[in-house]
């Protein structure tokens, strides 16, 4: 008999990004019920995730090319506390459905004892007695027998115990907690805007509703919810875990930059690295109870210390999943103040930065189309951030990324983007190398034209002036709907 699961967990089944099932559902080759998949449809479509013939534990563990395996065994267990409990209510779970089981195996001899009763009264002389009778046994026979499990069902319950889902509400998103990982770290992981301040329990501003499953606490907190929140479910998502295998939240998430409030944030350096002759890497580490809430994409001010009180806007490199540690990405300019200090080598670890923002609107937005990322030079800094959210969105059909670089070590960030691409199938990375801004940009339009001919795909632009506005002329030209590129114009 076929189970139905969600479209994200029947990814994680089959071991495929979630984009590619969207993109299936799309085209009519999946059919959803309520928003669910049959497990049915995921075998035939994705026969490699069904299990071994042999024992049911082994058959879990030792998967056909052990894809499956080697997902679980990579998943960071949670703590043993929330692991028995989510086992727990899994068993609860199985035992309410085997106690409903046995009630109705009862109903049902009882049932058939009745009718032969019955029929014993009559004399055995009507043949409706005798009818129902055989359709009973034959019915509890087949009932009774025993018929191969559906793999794809014991693997979500697998699943439940060591990874749970959650389901956001009123917006539908889902992701699912895995490790230790709170509630935010693990909708913030998954891409997700949740709001939050603190993540360290002290603000409340990531309190969240749960409407149904169990959770657990996982950190301390010291924001005092009220009893009448209590009650109602409310719980904070940065200092509690999912107990159960499904968890629903209610909760609002912010829906583009202008949710995002203002920071001044005191951070500090925690590294500084060379990237190329003229690209230099500096981290930044925020307070652990005073984090950088930000948007993929977006820019902060760097504030430093020293008498002549120099500011600088960057693009912030990094993932806003981790928002304790901040990548920049700087190019070698005399008429920025960052650039000067981290090329002095003025600017050491340890040292104070002050960071205002976020800023900027050039961020992702939530689109069913394939992805293309095109960055000239630390254009790829926003780019790299932009990437890092739509992996952990993992809702793309596909990612296309085009670098140019004007200088012939400018592609300082090639290994990641060759690893993305040997690790992903839905990943194309290109590289490309001209000193002239303008004409790389035309290459790499023309690149695109050949790679993405007729397919309808939302168009991220990222770097100097010439380039942001020679490949944007260009996609226009080529029939892209305005509203399909995005673009950020840095110095
Ligand atoms: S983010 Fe401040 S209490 Fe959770």
């Amino acid at each position: 008999m076929a189970h139905w699961v969600t479209v994200w967990r029947a990814a994680q089944l089959v071991g495929v990004p979630r984009g590619a099932l969207q993109q299936r559902v799309r085209s009519g080759e999946i059919e959803l019920h309520d928003g669910l998949v049959s497990t049915e449809t995921l075998l035939a479509l994705y026969p490699q995730a069904r299990l071994e013939e042999s024992g049911l534990l082994e058959r879990v563990v030792q998967i056909r090319d052990e894809a499956f395996g080697k997902r679980l065994r990579e998943r960071v267990l949670p703590s043993q506390e929330v692991l028995s409990q989510r086992l727990f209510h899994q068993s609860q779970e199985l035992a309410d459905v085997q106690r409903h089981l046995q009630r109705y195996h009862a109903l049902v001899l009882s049932l058939r004892e009745r009718l032969r009763a019955l029929d014993a009264e009559a004399g055995g002389s009507d043949p409706r007695f005798t009818e129902v009778l055989h359709q009973l046994s034959d019915g509890l026979a087949r009932a009774l027998a025993t018929e191969p499990v559906d793999v794809l069902d014991v693997m979500d319950d697998m699943l439940k115990v060591v990874s749970a889902q959650v389901t956001v509400r009123p917006s539908g998103h889902q992701f699912t907690v895995e490790g230790r990982d709170s509630l935010l770290q693990a909708g913030m992981k998954a891409g997700l805007k949740l709001n939050y301040g603190c993540g360290n329990g002290s603000c409340g501003m990531c309190k969240v509703r749960v409407t149904s499953g169990q959770v657990a606490r996982c950190m301390h907190s010291d924001y005092p919810l009220s009893e009448t929140e209590k009650a109602q479910g409310y719980v904070l998502a940065c200092a509690h875990t999912a107990a159960s295998g499904e968890l629903t939240l209610e909760t609002l998430e912010a829906g583009g930059p202008e949710d995002i409030p203002a920071q001044t944030i005191v951070t500090s350096v925690r590294a500084v690295r060379t990237l190329a002759p003229d690209t230099m890497l500096l981290h930044l580490q925020t307070p652990r109870t005073h984090r950088l809430r930000f948007l993929a994409g977006q820019s902060v001010t760097l504030g430093l210390a020293g008498g002549d009180d120099a500011h600088a806007t960057h693009p912030v490199a990094s993932c806003p999943c981790d928002d304790r540690n901040l990548l920049f990405y700087v190019p070698r300019r005399a008429d920025d103040a960052l650039a000067v200090r981290l090329f002095g080598e003025a600017l050491k670890p340890g040292d104070p930065v002050t960071v205002h923002g976020p800023q900027g609107r050039f961020v992702l937005d939530e689109t069913p189309l394939p992805l293309v990322f095109a960055a000239c030079d630390t254009g790829f800094a926003p780019i790299k951030s932009l990437v890092d959210h739509a992996l952990s969105l993992d809702a793309a059909p596909s990612i296309a990324l085009f670098w140019l670089a004007t200088r012939p070590d400018g592609h300082f960030m090639a290994n990641q983007c060759r690893a993305w691409s040997e690790a992903l199938d839905t990943f194309e990375y290109s590289a490309f190398t001209h000193e002239d801004a303008a004409v790389g940009a035309g290459q790499v339009a023309t690149a695109m034209r050949a790679d993405l001919f007729g397919i309808d795909s939302a168009f991220y632009v990222a770097g100097p002036a010439p380039f942001v506005t020679a490949l944007c002329a260009d996609l226009l030209a080529a029939g892209v709907p305005p509203p399909q590129i995005r673009s950020e114009v840095l110095p």
